[in-house]
């Protein structure tokens, strides 16, 4: 190596020493104290040991304003690349908090498009990890336009390429709505920040007195706002998480999940199956059980865990191949559709259909939940949306009825009607327009009215086993091709790997069209 040749590649290991040092030891240190990792460390987490190919390293900003001209860093705040999540590849940026706050100015910017452009060409996830004071303020006009091309982004390759954030640190202002925009949100519990206004704005615009945990922390946006799909206690928990998630995941819209044995007997009956619905109609049980009694062992992400929890939505696998799961959890509201959760299930449905993942719906749900409270907050345009997003779904669905499915809520858990490709119900299902109580009272009011007390009473009882008995069963819906078998709970393992089986080979054809207007 000649003497010249040797210098200028000494030259570009330094600038590459310089350049992973990010704001140097003692920022670094003080991301430490706040129980935050780096970048980079994040990075080291999240990928599999020495797969991280970095790129645009010595990417620097061109603002001169309030002295920034002396505050130039290699790499300007963001660390992207891409790298293997078990063996599989992807494309991540992690924001550098020690630079100039993680700031985003209109370099930052270009590196995050830049790898995110790279990521839908060749069809593989991005993993943005978000821990930045938001738009770089010396930059103005230019840092907003980076946001706005990032959003861009997130927006036309949505369906194309999974796209995940983390959020390990503040993310504040017009900056969340590029987590908003991604499929799936994590956050770290006591550094994770999100809000699109601050506590000192409100506080002079509302008067409302607020601390930023209480105004946005992982908490908030995964039990109250709904804007998180996973909460984690640390860094390092959080994005062990973010690899399980990727367990489920195609790489692209174009790809199956892979396939991952996770040695259970497609064959397995699950005795405790066929003593879980209790005797008592009224009295609820946990449909996780049922959940964890079917999938193969080992293995269930649920997504807003801690969110409108009347319904449960979660990634789990059949034979070993990846399914998502909607099902009704009649320990919360009795399962009833409000508002929240239809938001939560549609969005989780149109996520799976876009990426190739079988649905499988399990259903006990007594209608729309009544109130004056959820009519004005739109359960009419909020529980269209699942109507719409199952109706859209060409993927494989197959709808388990375990015991109740009344009127529209029936038919907003993917009855045939909405393109079921196959309903099996167990021997405890009810499937009618209605419950028998509010049948009988509706129907036969004016018998009713006729009596009075104990006969009242004793009549009523009567009537609500006569509906039960010929309405709210699984055989009157079974003569009418709307349920496809009535099947015994313990084999309903077997019955769903061999209609998926089946199903793999579906093929759908729809009306050509730019895009359908789903209600919102
Ligand atoms: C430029 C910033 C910055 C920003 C932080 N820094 N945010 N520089 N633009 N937006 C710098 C700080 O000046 C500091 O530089 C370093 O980053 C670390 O910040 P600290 O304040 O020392 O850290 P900490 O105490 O942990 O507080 C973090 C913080 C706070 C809560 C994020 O920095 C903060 O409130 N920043 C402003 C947040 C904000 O209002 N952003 C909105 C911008 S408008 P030195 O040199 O001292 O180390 C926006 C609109 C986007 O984002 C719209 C998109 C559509």
């Amino acid at each position: 190596m000649g003497a010249q040749q040797g210098d200028k590649i000494e030259q570009l290991h330094e600038r590459r020493r310089r350049a992973r040092e990010g704001g140097g030891p003692k920022k670094i240190e003080s991301q430490h104290k706040k129980g935050k990792l780096t970048a980079r460390e994040r990075i080291d987490i999240l990928l599999d040991p020495n797969t991280f190919v970095e790129l645009d390293p010595f990417v620097e900003h061109r603002c001169n304003e309030f002295g920034m001209e002396k505050n130039r860093l290699l790499g300007d705040g963001v660390v992207t690349g891409y790298g293997e999540v078990n063996g599989r590849k992807v494309a991540v940026f992690s924001q550098d908090f020690t630079v100039i706050g993680g700031s985003l100015g209109e370099m930052h910017a270009k590196k995050i498009c830049s790898i995110m452009d790279l990521a839908a060409k060749t069809g593989i996830p991005t993993i943005g990890i978000d821990d930045s004071g938001g738009a770089r303020i010396q930059e103005g006009l230019d840092a907003l336009s980076g946001y706005g091309q990032i959003f861009y982004r997130n927006s036309v390759y949505s369906g194309v390429i999974p796209q995940i954030s983390v959020v390990m640190g503040p993310c504040a202002g017009g900056a969340v709505y590029s987590p908003a925009l991604t499929d799936f949100t994590f956050m770290v519990e006591g550094s994770g920040l999100m809000f699109i206004t601050g506590p000192r704005v409100i506080k002079a615009v509302t008067g409302e007195e607020v601390s930023p945990e209480q105004l946005g922390g992982g908490r908030v946006h995964s039990q109250i706002s709904g804007n998180i799909d996973f909460l984690a206690n640390d860094d390092e928990q959080c994005l062990k998480m973010v690899r399980g998630l990727l367990s489920y995941l195609p790489s692209n819209n174009l790809d199956q999940a892979p396939l991952i044995d996770m040695g259970d007997s497609p064959d397995r009956w699950d005795e405790k199956l066929s003593t879980i619905i209790p005797e008592n109609p009224r009295r609820p049980y946990d449909m996780k059980d049922v959940i964890i009694g079917i999938m193969d062992r080992g293995g269930m992400m649920e997504s807003k865990a801690e969110f409108a929890k009347n319904i449960i939505t979660a990634f789990a696998r059949l034979n070993g191949r990846a399914v998502g799961i909607i099902a009704n959890q009649p320990q919360f509201l009795a399962g009833a559709l409000d508002v929240n959760c239809s938001d939560k299930a549609s969005r989780f449905i149109r996520f799976c259909d876009s990426f190739n993942i079988p649905l499988v719906n399990l259903v006990d749900v007594p209608g729309y939940l009544p109130g004056v409270e959820q009519e004005y907050a739109g359960i009419i345009r909020h529980g269209a949306k699942m109507l719409y997003s199952y109706s859209e779904a060409t993927v494989p669905k197959i709808t388990v009825i375990t015991r109740k499915a009344y009127g529209g809520s029936y038919l907003a858990m993917c009855s045939k009607d909405l393109g079921a490709d196959l309903v099996y119900a167990w021997p405890t299902a009810e499937l009618a327009v209605m419950g028998p109580e509010g049948a009988v009272d509706i129907v036969s009011r004016k018998e009713l009215e006729g009596l009075e007390g104990e006969e009242k009473m004793k009549r009523r009882t009567e009537l609500i086993d006569e509906y039960r008995e010929k309405f709210a069963n699984p055989y009157y819906g079974s003569s009418r091709l709307h349920i496809d078998d009535v099947i015994d709970p313990r084999e309903t393992r077997i019955r769903l790997i061999r209609g998926f089986d089946l199903l793999r080979g579906k093929r759908v054809s729809r009306i050509k069209k730019k895009h359908g207007n789903m209600p919102l």
